[in-house]
């Protein structure tokens, strides 16, 4: 798909939904001035790895030990980084911003030489991963966070996206704060080689893309990612109808991402992604549906009609799921990792081997008028 571009008043083609092969300082190189709306890079980490890492029952520790990953020096690393940085702040709109994500390997390389492009950081999010990889060797904290730098290309450029409101939303209509806690992409939404092992080291969850997208875009625009990996910018930009351009060197990655966003064929419109405006209704507590046995304490919910999770209901009304309690909301927001959930539409309770929903089983309730 092309894109026509007005670049010093001359047309110029821009190819969209597409993942180029190549160098990503090649590839940016072609693109026009000023015609991205938004760029969201992963970069390679320069972890510097010495040796192998094994875990107490001696297997080897998948860790992200791969060629792309590697530097000569930090002197090398922090060139590349200036090279791809300049051609991210020539391609990117006046009214773009750029996200960058990073561990403590080299974010703080990349924030300073950002600054020093000129760059404007609008919020470093901390990404909490909810699931990390244990310090195997217990001789330091266990390492749960990345850093993303939410950049604008200038303190003086104030018109880009920010969509406050639908992120409030999203957030159960608390304002999110710059820190996301989020798995790290495991289960079904890992991909995986036919080795079974994971296809890419270092496959972001598509949670953590949804909210970037989600608040710093529009529908249409163009996100470009010139790390793409196995192309989770690309495929939360198309669910979530926004174009996209990908950059990748390895063509087995590329095989990967494209089969994945071709795979995508249900779009998601905003509106999907929040918690509907509640009606009004008559509100009942879920523990009263406990204390009037329609459910009943000791029984189980499960997720969905696959029943793939279940929990535990307690007396007061809470749930149990491994070691966390809390409401039917919270627990389900820990499954989802999402922020908020709403359980009354999240959970099955099981009567005589069929699901039923617990909103319609709270609206029979309603309807019959105990307890109110
Ligand atoms: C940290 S990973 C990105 C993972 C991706 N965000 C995902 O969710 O799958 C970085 C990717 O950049 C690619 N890469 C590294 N150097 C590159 C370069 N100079 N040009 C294009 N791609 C590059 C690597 O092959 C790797 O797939």
């Amino acid at each position: 798909m092309k894109k026509e571009l007005f670049v010093n008043n001359d047309k110029k083609n821009l190819d969209i939904n597409k993942i180029y092969q190549g160098d990503c300082l090649e590839i940016l190189r072609q693109f026009p001035d000023n015609s991205i709306d938004l760029i969201f890079a992963d970069p390679p980490y320069n972890m510097q790895l010495k040796k192998e890492l094994y875990r107490p029952n001696n297997t080897k520790v998948d860790g992200v030990n791969d060629e792309w990953d590697k530097f000569g020096s930090f002197e090398d690393y922090d060139k590349f980084s200036i090279l791809w940085l300049k051609e991210c702040k020539r391609v990117l709109k006046d009214s773009g911003t750029i996200w960058v994500i990073g561990s403590y390997h080299n974010i703080f390389r990349v924030g300073n030489i950002m600054l020093n492009l000129g760059y404007w950081i609008l919020n470093d999010v901390t990404w909490h991963k909810t699931n990390p990889m244990p310090n195997f060797l217990g001789t330091r904290f266990t390492n749960a966070t990345e850093t993303l730098l939410w950049c604008s290309k200038g303190e003086n450029l104030k018109k880009y996206t920010f969509n406050h409101k639908l992120m409030k939303q999203y957030n159960g209509g608390k304002q999110m704060t710059s820190v996301w806690n989020i798995g790290l992409c495991i289960g079904r939404e890992r991909i995986k080689g036919i080795d079974g092992k994971k296809a890419h080291s270092t496959q972001k969850p598509e949670e953590l893309l949804k909210r970037v997208i989600l608040s710093t875009t529009e529908q249409n625009d163009i996100v470009l990612d010139p790390f793409f990996g196995t192309g989770t910018t690309g495929a939360v930009a198309k669910k979530l109808g926004r174009n996209f351009i990908g950059i990748e060197r390895e063509k087995e990655y590329i095989k990967i991402a494209q089969k994945r966003i071709d795979n995508i064929k249900i779009l998601l419109s905003e509106s999907s992604w929040i918690e509907p405006k509640k009606e009004k209704q008559t509100k009942v507590p879920f523990a009263n549906l406990v204390k009037n046995k329609i459910i009943n304490s000791g029984e189980f919910l499960y997720t969905r009609k696959r029943y793939d999770k279940k929990a535990r209901v307690l007396d007061n009304g809470n749930l149990s799921y491994d070691n966390n309690i809390g409401s039917i909301h919270r627990i389900g927001a820990i499954i989802q990792q999402t922020p908020s959930c709403n359980g009354w539409k999240f959970w099955y309770a099981l009567k005589n081997k069929k699901a039923f929903l617990i909103d319609d089983l709270r609206e029979e309730y309603i309807r019959g008028g105990y307890g109110l």
